[in-house]
């Protein structure tokens, strides 16, 4: 069963296991079955032998309005999903998380090592000083690849969401003998990821902002790092987790990245000249919540899974710039 199966990422992961020859049952709010509802988990789940859990609200949310909202889409409909699976005795699962449960990417210090940068000040976001700084000594830092082992640090409603989901599926898993693997996603992109809203990832802004004729507004320096990881590879790795779940009883995180980061800025010059304009402009401006740098340590992932990104950035954001785009 996928649920979320009608959304951006459900549904290349439908398509995905599909093509793989599996069977799957759909679930989406879309189409009138809420994850929150037991009865129609009690109708859905018998004969079900894997779950992938897809089924979120996801984004930076407008403010805290959304937390109700956030919390109980994504916690409670997780926990309802859990009981569920026990009592129809399904033992495995595999959950959407995300690297925003990261918080800042991990860093190191000249003189103090691998240190943890606590939120930028609003004074020195408005300065331009947007790299983060040692929490020691003050001194400059350079971002490190970030492991599933950096502590973890949700820094809004989503990623606090996000977290809350990975400790009920390892919960679950302790209790019931199951086994969850948790794919922290990077920035997903592709074909069908929903248009320019308030919830949307920056490539979806962008790739909108292009189709109305509108630059792309680049913030900060445009010198941030993300790792773009294409919507099919996603899909592939909740294919790969499914086929090498963990031991019963546990949970394993993975990070699902591409593992050749690139900037905000190099995002929107590509997808920009794929598109045929017009120029990105960096503006300089800058969102209290967003984290400087976060690149993936995609080791586990390849170890554990035998998972690797096959679509490369400069391909994947071509077939993007011209690729249809989804509503959230
Ligand atoms: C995004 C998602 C997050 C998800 C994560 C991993 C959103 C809002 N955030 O986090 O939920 O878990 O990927 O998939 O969906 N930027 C611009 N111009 C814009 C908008 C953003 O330059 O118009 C910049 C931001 O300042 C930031 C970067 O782009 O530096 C990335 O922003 P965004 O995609 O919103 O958030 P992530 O932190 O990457």
């Amino acid at each position: 069963m996928v649920t979320g199966s009608a959304g951006f990422i459900g549904s290349h992961v439908v398509e995905a296991f599909e093509t793989a020859g599996h069977r799957v049952v759909r679930l989406d709010l879309k189409d009138g079955s809420d994850v929150r509802d037991d009865t129609v988990l009690d109708r859905a789940l018998p004969g079900v032998d894997l779950v992938v859990h897809q089924a979120a609200k996801v984004g930076l949310g407008v403010n805290v309005a959304d937390l109700p909202d956030y919390t109980s889409t994504n916690v409670q409909g997780t926990a309802v999903l859990l009981a569920a699976m026990a009592r129809h005795e399904i033992g495995r699962l595999v959950l959407a998380s995300s690297m925003v449960v990261y918080g800042e990417g991990a860093y190191d210090c000249l003189e103090h090592g691998r240190v943890r940068p606590g939120p930028r000040s609003a004074q020195d976001l408005q300065r331009g000083r947007f790299e983060p700084a040692c929490p020691m000594c003050g001194e400059a830092v350079e971002h490190a690849a970030t492991g599933e082992d950096t502590p973890l640090d949700p820094r809004n409603a989503y990623a606090t969401t996000k977290l809350a989901q990975e400790h009920l599926a390892a919960n679950w898993a302790r209790e019931t003998g199951g086994s969850a693997m948790a794919l922290r996603y990077h920035n997903v992109y592709g074909p069908r990821m929903p248009r320019d809203t308030p919830y949307a990832g920056v490539a979806a802004i962008f790739r909108s902002a292009l189709a109305a004729g509108r630059a792309p507004r680049v913030f900060e320096d445009g010198r941030q790092l993300r790792d773009f990881v294409h919507v099919r590879d996603v899909a592939r790795a909740n294919l790969l987790a499914a086929e090498a779940m963990p031991g019963v009883g546990s949970l394993m995180a993975c990070n699902i990245a591409s593992g050749a980061p690139h900037t905000i800025g190099q995002m929107a010059a590509a997808l920009t000249a794929a598109h045929g304009g017009p120029q990105p402009v960096v503006t300089g401006e800058y969102r209290l919540g967003d984290v400087r740098h976060i690149v993936a340590a995609p080791d586990r992932a390849r170890a554990g899974l035998g998972f690797h990104a096959a679509v490369t950035f400069e391909d994947g954001m071509k077939e993007f710039a011209a690729a249809p785009l989804g509503i959230s």
